[in-house]
């Protein structure tokens, strides 16, 4: 099993490497960077487990052999190379930046190793995902049921602040979000739990969990965004890609995917699939990727609504990675 980060020198990167040095599971751990981790990879190394770990740097600006190398025979891609916001910015503004970052990378992904599962942590990621397919539905090499967005990090926030109010834990799998990774296109979903709260303090939550990037980066004062955080929502992430392709486990996670060719019995999430090319939806992963859409249970007309209310701005977000790659060719 070789799974390779790529931008593992970042606040991510580096944490997340730390995180997957330890599991098991993986054989050959791969950093790859802009910047050298080869101090990153020597620290990691010095940490006694079986996996071997290998680093490769881009040796020019438009180097990509040492990418491939990083590349050749992975199983596992992880990206979260590109640029965080600062305060007052929103995700969408990191477009400009993180769109050619994210198409480089997945292009020599296309052309290395496409069987790989591919997870993309960089932002916005209701962007980077679609130019992601884009990219590689344009070198005939997209497999929609092995490309992930990661927004594990909402439904993590959810389940913390949850906690925090009604004092259970443990509430992985009973609440999540489905929709995207920004504002008003990320939305809770609070099964049971909706019946213990009162409507403001759900308004409250379904708010603070929508904004709760922007908490994290005003308190790093113009020096990032999310990184721990993230990194243990992506190491809970790839801990279960890991178990369904290593041990043939069906394991149930949450993803932004593509979803115009995936099957769900819920009436519901199936109408929402029809408007939308790209949704985060809860989903069972087998070793051959996506196996199916679970269902979203009862929903309050609320959530109903949010869910609705989301797909246009999904829309144009998605239409908007989809015209960058598009336009570059
Ligand atoms: P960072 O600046 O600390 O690290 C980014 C790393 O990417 C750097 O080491 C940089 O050298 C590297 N990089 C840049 N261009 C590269 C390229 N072409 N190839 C390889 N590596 C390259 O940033 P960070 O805090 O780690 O955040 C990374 C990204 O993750 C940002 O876009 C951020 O918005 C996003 N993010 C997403 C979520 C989510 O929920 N999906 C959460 C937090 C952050
Ligand atoms: C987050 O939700 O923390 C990330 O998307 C980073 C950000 O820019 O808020």
């Amino acid at each position: 099993m070789k799974l390779a980060v790529l931008g593992a020198c970042g606040g991510i990167g580096q944490t997340l490497s730390l995180l997957l040095r330890t599991n098991e599971l993986i054989d050959e751990l791969v950093l790859y960077d802009v910047v050298d981790p080869v101090g990153v990879a020597t620290d990691l190394s010095h940490i006694p487990t079986r996996q071997k770990v290998r680093h490769f740097c881009a040796l020019t600006k438009t180097d990509e052999s040492q990418l491939r190398m990083a590349l050749q025979g992975a199983n596992v891609v992880v990206i979260p190379a590109g640029i965080p916001r600062k305060p007052g910015m929103s995700r969408d503004d990191l477009f400009n930046i993180n769109a050619s970052i994210v198409q480089q990378l997945v292009r020599v992904y296309g052309e290395t190793c496409p069987e790989a599962f591919l997870a993309i942590i960089s932002n916005p990621v209701n962007s980077t995902v679609p130019i992601a397919a884009e990219q590689l539905r344009s070198q005939n090499c997209f497999r929609p049921e092995r490309v992930f967005g990661i927004t594990t990090l909402d439904s993590l926030r959810l389940e913390q602040f949850l906690g925090q109010l009604t004092g259970a834990w443990d509430l992985r799998g009973q609440v999540y979000t489905v929709g995207g990774h920004s504002g008003e296109t990320i939305v809770p979903i609070l099964g049971k739990w909706r019946k213990r709260l009162s409507s403001a303090e759900i308004q409250d939550l379904v708010h603070r969990v929508r904004y709760a990037g922007d908490e994290v980066v005003q308190a790093k004062q113009g020096k990032g965004s999310a990184t721990l955080s993230m990194a243990a929502a992506a190491n809970r992430f790839l801990c279960g890609i890991l178990r369904a392709i290593c041990r043939g486990d069906t394991v149930d996670e949450v993803a932004f995917v593509n979803v115009s060719r995936l099957k769900t019995d819920d009436c519901f999430v199936q109408k929402i699939m029809h408007k939308v090319e790209f949704f985060g939806v809860p989903i069972s992963i087998g070793p051959e990727g996506v196996a199916k859409v679970k269902c979203l249970g009862s929903l309050s007309a609320e959530e109903k609504e949010a869910i609705s209310h989301s797909v246009p701005a999904l829309s144009a977000q998605i239409a908007k990675g989809t015209r960058f790659v598009k336009a570059s060719k």
